[in-house]
């Protein structure tokens, strides 16, 4: 199985564009099967719901999460923005109904000071993993783009014990190798973690959320 995980960041967009030209057509059908802790994670976002939030969902594919956080908070607005055009266009079908309460943004996320100290939460739902090699970066700029007392919320495969489940998820984009729990904690104060097992224990996801202190 060849190793599909980008070197640059111009090379990260490509393959992002390129992979999800096709995956987006099936996504919604076959991602609810193994993307487990989406949901859970979101619920515990420790918020009032009634607060006017702003909030950043970054890579928010087709829009699933977007949709979940509209309705678990009315009186927020979603800033929802993904690199690939395919999985926005359906985001943006399935996000219809909240009208401008959620902005899609074509782009992708990356180093700038445009949103310094805006957002109350920012998620990254499984699209860590597949910002190679600057998932780091981008954890320092949610920090950045965070409000203090803000929340940077996270789901995301974490790692595997199976060689062959690491090389073929390298082969989708996909980096398991524990790497990014110990930097989150590193860098926002965790107020909700937990690791959990996939399919029998194949490998396990993770779901965190840490708090911006300074
Ligand atoms: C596995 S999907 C997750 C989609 C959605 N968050 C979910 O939980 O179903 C990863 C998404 O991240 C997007 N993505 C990858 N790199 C990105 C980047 N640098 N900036 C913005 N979006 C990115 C991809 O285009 C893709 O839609």
């Amino acid at each position: 199985m060849k190793d599909k995980l980008s070197t640059s960041e111009e090379g990260q967009r490509k393959d992002m564009e390129n992979y999800y030209r096709f995956q987006a057509k099936i996504y919604d059908a076959t991602r609810w099967i193994f993307l487990f802790g989406r949901f859970s994670v979101i619920r515990k976002i420790p918020v009032n719901y009634k607060d006017n939030l702003q909030i950043l969902d970054v890579g928010c594919g087709t829009g699933v999460n977007s949709k979940a956080l509209a309705l678990q908070f009315p009186n927020a607005h979603i800033t929802s923005i993904d690199v690939s055009k395919d999985m926005l266009d359906r985001a943006a079908e399935k996000l219809k109904p909240f009208g401008d309460r959620i902005t899609l943004i074509n782009e992708p996320y990356q180093s700038d000071t445009k949103w310094n100290n805006h957002f109350d939460i920012i998620l990254f739902s499984y699209s860590l993993t597949m910002i190679n090699p600057q998932w780091s970066e981008l954890i320092e700029q949610a920090k950045q783009d965070l409000k203090p007392n803000g929340y940077i919320v996270v789901a995301d495969f974490h790692d595997t014990k199976m060689g062959f489940y690491k090389k073929f998820m390298r082969s989708n984009h996909v980096r398991l190798d524990g790497h990014l729990l110990p930097f989150l904690k590193q860098r926002f104060r965790p107020v909700y973690e937990k690791v959990k097992n996939g399919y029998v224990a194949v490998w396990q996801y993770l779901m965190f959320i840490g708090k911006k202190e300074q």
